[in-house]
């Protein structure tokens, strides 16, 4: 059965552009509510851990740097079938591949700086959603 949480990050590129209330906006109108969110910045080695199944992509080194270069939103959120109609609101990894209304197709501008992250698998949106969040900071 599909598990109704999911993980994001709204990333460096979109917090630098101002994005980050449009992003939510289109997060809450697609019907998800949020479970956990905290404004921070990931240390290198933090984006590194993160990023860690990537680890001999030749993308990595980039990818670390860019997650690192300024703050991000990161947020668990709840909706049934949240995995995939996460995905769905997002849209494709490449922006330029991403359907007409998705937040990539809007807020992105290549596949490395693609504004948002979501979570694969419901596995990996509670190993993600525990690497920021207590339980505590959920509610
Ligand atoms: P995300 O969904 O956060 O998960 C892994 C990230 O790696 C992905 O979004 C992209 O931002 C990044 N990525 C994937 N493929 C490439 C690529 N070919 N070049 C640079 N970054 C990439």
């Amino acid at each position: 059965m599909a598990g109704n949480l999911t993980f994001t990050m709204i990333k460096p590129d979109a917090v630098r552009a101002n994005n980050i209330g449009n992003i939510l906006q289109m997060i809450n109108e697609a019907g998800f509510k949020i479970k956990a969110m905290k404004y921070t910045r990931l240390t290198e080695t933090q984006a590194g851990q993160f990023y860690e199944v990537h680890k001999e992509r030749p993308f990595y080194g980039e990818l670390v740097d860019f997650m690192s270069s300024g703050p991000i939103v990161a947020a668990i959120l709840e909706k049934d079938n949240a995995v995939e109609d996460f995905r769905t609101l997002i849209g494709a990894t490449n922006p330029a591949e991403a359907t007409k209304g998705t937040i990539r197709k809007k807020y992105a501008s290549s596949i490395g700086e693609n504004a948002v992250h979501g979570s694969d698998s419901d596995e990996n949106a509670n190993i993600e959603g525990n690497f920021f969040f207590s339980k505590l900071e959920r509610f």
